[in-house]
């Protein structure tokens, strides 16, 4: 059978992608960080996974205010880079898994978490910073990738309990599929970040590290986090973090932490990585 193996948590700041894409990777400001991913590629290089499923939001790229789903699946063949106003990434367009994403709608349908089916979507930063991040620029990713939008651009979001479950309903999904495939789950988004207004630039080391150790414990304190205190702690945007308890809740109860990574700034955030695997 399929099973899900391990989460990948990580920050997917745009400008990352930019320096990457603009051949900045080795400047002074951007070294470290993209040096904290060196532990990260290597391990997933060793893991070879089969299948991501990528767990992130959509920055009003495929959607727009006309239509705004809670949570959603890509079903499609392919998903090409989106046009965020400088035209697409130069990074490879994404390959899905149409029968097993299929599948994974079908079954968390029937398990009460009502999916929007995506059948066509370009794939803005938060999905395509987190795989330079983690593989570099391969000609192909290196494996198939389902993307799952959450939504956290438009009040009100999911709370974060329920993205656990809906990451114990694909945890159930994954394991009904009879081919043997090695999965990853990658929660996206974060940490601290307001990105606007008076606040911006907020950053809550304190916080953050409470959040990346309790997903690396029980998460049960991380689940019953309310949105406004995800406002009031993190800032703004900070709230992208829910998506990374869909990560945890896909795991078994027990993991283990492979590999923490926490730097400011990036850009106007706190960037946050969190690798665990079942223990
Ligand atoms: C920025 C945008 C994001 O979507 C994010 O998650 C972090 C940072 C930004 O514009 O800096
Ligand atoms: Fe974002």
């Amino acid at each position: 059978m399929a099973k899900i193996v391990a989460s990948v948590n990580v920050s997917h700041v745009p400008a990352i992608g930019a320096a990457w894409d603009n051949g900045k990777a080795n400047d002074p400001y951007w070294k470290p960080i993209f040096s904290g991913f060196d532990f990260s590629k290597k391990w997933i290089a060793d893991l070879k996974p089969d299948v991501i499923l990528l767990v992130y939001n959509d920055h009003a790229s495929a959607f727009d205010a006309s239509i705004i789903p809670t949570f959603a699946i890509g079903c499609a063949a392919q998903f090409p880079p989106a046009d965020e106003g400088w035209g697409p990434r130069p990074v490879p367009t994404v390959i899905g898994y149409p029968e097993l994403a299929s599948h994974l709608a079908q079954s968390l349908i029937l398990d009460e978490f009502d999916m929007t089916i995506i059948n066509e979507m370009d794939v803005d930063h938060g999905l395509t910073v987190p795989l330079t991040l983690m593989f570099g620029q391969p000609k192909e990713w290196p494996c198939r990738i389902i993307p799952l939008p959450v939504n956290v651009v438009q009040f009100p979001p999911p709370t974060g309990n329920r993205c656990w479950n809906l990451g114990r309903a694909l945890k159930r999904a994954v394991e009904a599929w009879p081919e043997d495939l090695r999965v990853v789950v990658f929660g996206t988004g974060g940490m601290s970040h307001q990105l606007q207004g008076m606040r911006a630039g907020l950053i809550n080391r304190e916080w953050d590290t409470k959040f990346l150790d309790s997903l690396a414990g029980d998460a049960q304190w991380a689940r019953q986090v309310p949105f406004i205190e995800y406002v009031r702690e993190t800032g703004s945007e900070g709230i992208e973090m829910v998506m990374w308890l869909v990560s945890r809740g896909a795991l078994e109860h027990k993991v283990k932490e492979v590999y923490r990574f926490y730097h400011v700034p990036c850009s106007n955030t706190a960037l946050g990585h969190l690798i665990l695997e079942n223990a």
